[in-house]
């Protein structure tokens, strides 16, 4: 643990330390080497990898994708997709005001912000039980004005790793369908909470089979390992697929002027990722290895917390699910932390498991004990 981000910083490492390049990936890269020119693509991106993209979200077989009624387009990574579909909200929702959970990642109060829309919240993490308030959130649901937007975490919520159970998210559909809200969801670690790409889109696909006409972003920085590719896609489930030729203009109406045109080598990876049977049979073994390390991790953290001494509850570490732990650590046990260990990690006591490793997870729990004791 010598790098000064190495438990803040929200991008995997192997069991080395070591930022991860794919061999799917670099498969692809060594398929497109020296065949691609340099052009522009259009301002709605590569056909081709949005739906790839849309099919791995939405289903293979799913209906809205075959009939043409999903409005998406390639977008910069989850941020950037976040950032198209509040510009949308603002033009196209007057009046209509964001309900963001507390605790989120700090960037979606930012990215609302500075689309000029009305921010408020909704209760999702319980600290006495560091795992889901479901009646806080069922409540706030039902409080908020009809026809709110509600942004939700699809799965390995940042930062605090809490995600509702399948039987929940059913729950909390219903709950939004009698309020008429509308659902936005952010899924930025999708393969990458659980292993299982499938499992890890249960709450789109719970919504979107409830009848909701949800919007989605999605990101292939972390689950391909593509971040500074900038690589994602945001669609609009749509009434049909005339309504969606409408929002998909729209959106590129909205991009033209905010970038003109999205990334393409990155897209041609992925494209060449997801396109190809063997290559993407590869990503899914390759995606699962990444969530299982970090599984792993969290038990070895786990373990090594309990056989250190410490008294207090560490369930919690195990419970949660993706790239963070929300530990429980004040601001000042990390600071202590920082100070006499250095082990530094953000002041919300968000240990980004990434970097967590075999040969440093002994001495991270140590510390841990030593601060919390
Ligand atoms: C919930 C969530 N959304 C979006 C992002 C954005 O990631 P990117 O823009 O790199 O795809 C992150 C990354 O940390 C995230 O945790």
């Amino acid at each position: 643990m010598d790098a000064i981000d190495t438990l803040a910083q929200g991008a995997y490492r192997d069991d080395n330390g070591k930022p991860v390049v794919l061999k799917c990936v670099r498969e692809a890269e060594r398929r497109i080497a020296g065949n691609m020119n340099m052009e522009y693509l259009p301002t709605n991106g590569l056909k081709d990898f949005i739906q790839h993209s849309i099919k791995l979200a939405y289903g293979e077989d799913s209906e809205h994708v075959k009939n043409g009624s999903i409005a998406a387009v390639q977008s910069l990574s989850g941020t950037g997709s976040c950032r198209l579909l509040a510009e949308f909200q603002r033009r196209f929702m007057p009046g209509c005001k964001v309900y963001i959970s507390i605790p989120t990642w700090s960037n979606h109060h930012n990215i609302w912000r500075d689309a000029g829309c009305e921010q408020d919240t909704y209760r999702y993490y319980k600290e006495s039980t560091r795992g889901l308030d479901f009646e806080g959130l069922i409540e706030d649901i039902e409080k908020a004005p009809n026809g709110s937007m509600f942004l939700m975490h699809a799965c390995a919520h940042n930062p605090t790793g809490v995600d509702p159970t399948a039987e929940q998210w059913a729950a909390i559909s219903k709950a939004m369908k009698t309020k008429g809200h509308f659902a936005f969801f952010d899924m930025a670690y999708q393969g990458f909470a659980s292993g299982d790409c499938v499992r890890d889109a249960q709450a789109v696909r719970i919504f979107v089979e409830d009848g909701h006409k949800i919007a989605l972003a999605q990101s292939f920085a972390k689950n391909m390992g593509l971040y500074g590719q900038r690589i994602g896609t945001v669609s609009v489930m749509c009434a049909d697929q005339a309504e969606a030729v409408r929002v998909e203009s729209q959106l590129k109406v909205i991009a033209r002027a905010m970038y003109s045109n999205p990334p393409n080598h990155g897209a041609l990876l992925a494209a060449t990722v997801l396109g190809d049977e063997a290559l993407k049979a590869q990503w899914y073994v390759e995606v699962k290895e990444m969530a299982d390390r970090i599984i792993n991790m969290r038990t070895l953290l786990r373990k090594h917390l309990e056989e250190s001494g410490s008294t207090l509850p560490w369930q919690h570490v195990t419970d949660q699910i993706g790239m963070f732990c929300y530990s429980g650590m004040t601001g000042e046990q990390v600071d202590r932390l920082r100070l006499e260990h250095h082990i530094y990690m953000t002041r919300n006591g968000r240990i980004s498991m990434a970097g967590v490793t075999s040969g440093n997870v002994e001495r991270l729990a140590k510390a841990i004990h030593e601060v919390t004791k």
